[in-house]
């Protein structure tokens, strides 16, 4: 009877209504003995209860239909999507991803953007043939790659502590739309997202997400895109903030990622077989005392994302072809502090270390040329980033 009384004073507990609360009570919050849970009517209970991202995330309703819940359930509200799944190391995905850009239609995009399918037409698929580019090729394989570099840079100067990978995600998002290209990993095979983020111990395709860049971090950014019927595709491992530049075991990472690219990229020339990169790249790692990722590798790329050569990072690799002039392809080797394996999230892009231990990659869409190669995605004299050096026991340890 009191119960009923104070009932009638209340709101609706709705999160956009100001209705008074009906005699609708939620029998979620009634088994669980919360006798406070009024709504106006059947409808505005439904649309609350099933908006819940926590509810959809399988987590309890203890607090989720309580007075608190208007509050949580609020779109700024963030949550672990897959509360029970055992992670490898310290970072979580910060959930709800944003709502799905767009481009507009005028821009040329590839064929999975709807159906998140990349299966090309018969005419573009050369089975297991490593594709040579004429003069027109080659020169809009070069337009691409500067857009995709000028692109990263910007994504680059707002990787900061406080601000989302969501948010570099719009910024990269929005700078290919102002350069007529659509961002290839958006769709691709249903990744949701306009490039891929991978902080610490994410090994390559992480989601960009609402979780805030901390001080101490270092992130990969990776971004391709579709240019005028041509992919590029590029990344870069950064230090976020001023302390990640001071940890010796990201500098240790991040450096052996960086010169493990160099260094393979140095031995490109005509005849040069494609499983030589991996042996370049693992002989550096291990002097650096770090591992190389086996599962990712570098890839053909053109009018097609992904297609022949593979491109193995680690040594004794198999890899069939030899560099001719005219081929264009990435190398994009993955370093590792601890072991090489990779264990895949739940939502079946995150790839991350077994060990939890963090991991770093650069990658360059390379050409050969006749007499070498050409660096298509190369930074510029005002790219962001660069190598730094390893801090000194004195300046690296605090007194
Ligand atoms: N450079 C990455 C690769 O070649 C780009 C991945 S885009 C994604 O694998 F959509 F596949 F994630
Ligand atoms: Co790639």
């Amino acid at each position: 009877m009191a119960d009923e009384q104070s009932a009638t004073k209340k709101k609706c507990m709705g999160s956009d209504c100001d209705n008074d609360a009906g005699s609708l009570q939620c029998p979620t919050c009634l088994k669980l003995g919360i006798k406070d849970s009024f709504f106006c009517s059947q409808d505005c209970f439904k649309k609350n209860w099933v908006t819940c991202p926590r509810r959809k995330a399988g987590e309890t309703r203890t607090n989720c239909l309580t007075r608190p819940h208007t509050s949580l359930c609020t779109s700024s509200e963030t949550y672990n999507p897959f509360p029970t799944f055992p992670y490898t190391g310290p970072l979580r995905p910060v959930y709800p991803l944003s709502e799905h850009r767009t481009l507009p239609k005028s821009i040329p995009h590839p064929v999975w953007w709807q159906d998140g399918n990349p299966k090309y037409s018969r005419s573009l698929i050369n089975r297991n043939k490593i594709e040579i580019l004429d003069a027109a090729g080659q020169q809009a394989m070069r337009k691409s790659c500067k857009l995709a570099r000028e692109i990263l840079d910007i994504a680059a100067a707002a990787a900061k502590p406080g601000v989302t990978t969501d948010e570099i995600d719009r910024i990269v998002h929005e700078a290919c739309i102002e350069r007529k290209s659509y961002p290839s990993p958006l769709n691709y095979n249903h990744f949701p997202k306009s490039c891929c983020t991978s902080p610490n111990e994410v090994i390559c395709h992480g989601i960009p997400d609402k979780r805030p860049l901390v001080d101490g971090d270092i992130l990969n950014i990776d971004i391709s895109i579709y240019h005028e019927g041509y992919h590029a595709d590029l990344n870069e491992t950064y230090y976020i903030g001023d302390k990640a530049s001071a940890d010796p075991e990201n500098v240790r990472v991040v450096e052996a990622a960086r010169e493990c690219l160099e260094e393979s990229i140095k031995a490109v020339k005509p005849g040069v077989l494609f499983r030589e990169f991996g042996n370049i790249i693992e002989k550096h790692a291990k002097k650096k005392n770090c591992s190389v990722i086996r599962t990712y590798c570098g890839h053909g790329i053109n009018k097609l994302f992904h297609c022949p050569p593979n491109v193995p990072h680690y040594a004794k690799n198999k890899a069939v072809g030899e560099c001719k002039p005219g081929m264009t392809f990435t190398i994009e080797p993955m370093i590792a502090l601890g072991k090489y394996r990779d264990v895949t999230w739940p939502d079946n892009w995150t790839s991350t270390t077994i060990d939890g231990k963090r991991t770093a990659q650069f990658e360059h869409t390379l050409l050969v040329t006749e007499t070498g190669v050409e660096i298509l995605t190369a930074r510029t004299a005002n790219s962001p980033g660069g190598p730094v050096s390893l801090p000194t026991v004195e300046n690296g340890a605090s007194a």
